[in-house]
């Protein structure tokens, strides 16, 4: 075990109003002793037009829930319609804002350096980022699983400095294993996240790589975090569809830290 704290973080993707968002938040809530988060963090990720009302519940029910996001644009305003500002995040008291999700590279477009402008400008409003990379199919095949998510882990993190890589998360998601219900082995997770923690030494230093944080995701349900969590480099969970159902959130949450 390293003593690097377990994070466990619920993406929403685009599911759940902002009623459904509330009742699920309170669900959770109740669902986990309140000792849990001195062993684990936990955060949720709801879509945009719910943010505020999560942030209203956290704070008026002083619960320890970390408060999160899926995306953010790097400019602080200006002419992006439709684009939601880091600044306005903050403001909510966001803690942590996913960017570079496969799903917003592959379907929106988003390119390596958009995701590092991304990190820098959450980072600028003292948030933190959950980074993602990850492989598709076909390059898992091809044998270019580590290439791939080595060169998306470089660019991300460029121009960083030691001390934010250290206090960030790096979220690995296998392409494929995201909402098919393959999950990829306990064994495969931690030969990657090994393979990232060791290029963050390089890159970074010793300290910084002993530090972040490198979650798994995937198909993540209760049955199959427990395992994963025995990696030695694996420290968390980025989970989508479990992440909707509180009850089975929270076993999730629980049995990281069993
Ligand atoms: P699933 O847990 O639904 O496979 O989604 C994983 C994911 O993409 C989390 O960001």
């Amino acid at each position: 075990m390293s003593d690097r704290k377990p994070i466990i973080s619920g993406n929403w993707k685009m599911n759940l109003n902002h009623f459904e968002a509330i009742q699920t938040v309170q669900k959770l809530h109740y669902s986990l002793p309140k000792e849990v988060y001195d062993s684990v963090d936990v955060s949720v990720h709801p879509p945009f037009t719910d943010i505020r009302s999560v942030q209203t519940v956290i704070e008026a029910d002083d619960l320890d829930i970390l408060l999160g996001a899926q995306h953010c644009h790097w400019e602080e305003t200006g002419a992006f319609t439709g684009e939601v500002s880091p600044a306005f995040l903050a403001k909510l008291d966001v803690q942590l804002v996913v960017c570079g999700h496969s799903e917003r590279r592959d379907l929106f477009g988003e390119t390596d350096e958009m995701v590092n402008q991304k990190v820098h400008a959450i980072f600028k409003h003292a948030m933190t980022p959950i980074m993602c990379c990850g492989e598709s199919l076909d390059e898992r095949e091809a044998g270019e699983t580590e290439a791939k998510v080595l060169s998306q882990v470089a660019a991300g993190l460029d121009r960083l400095k030691a001390d934010q890589v250290a206090s960030m998360v790096i979220a690995y998601e296998p392409i494929w294993a995201i909402g098919t219900g393959k999950t990829a082995t306990a064994d495969d997770a931690q030969t990657v996240c090994n393979a990232i923690r060791n290029a963050v030494a390089a890159q970074f230093g010793a300290d910084a790589a002993a530090a972040v944080r490198i979650q798994y995701g995937g198909s993540v349900k209760a049955g199959t975090t427990e395992e994963l969590m025995a990696q030695p480099d694996v420290d968390g969970a980025l989970v989508g569809g479990a992440s909707l159902d509180p009850d089975e959130f929270a076993r999730i949450v629980q049995f990281a830290i069993a």
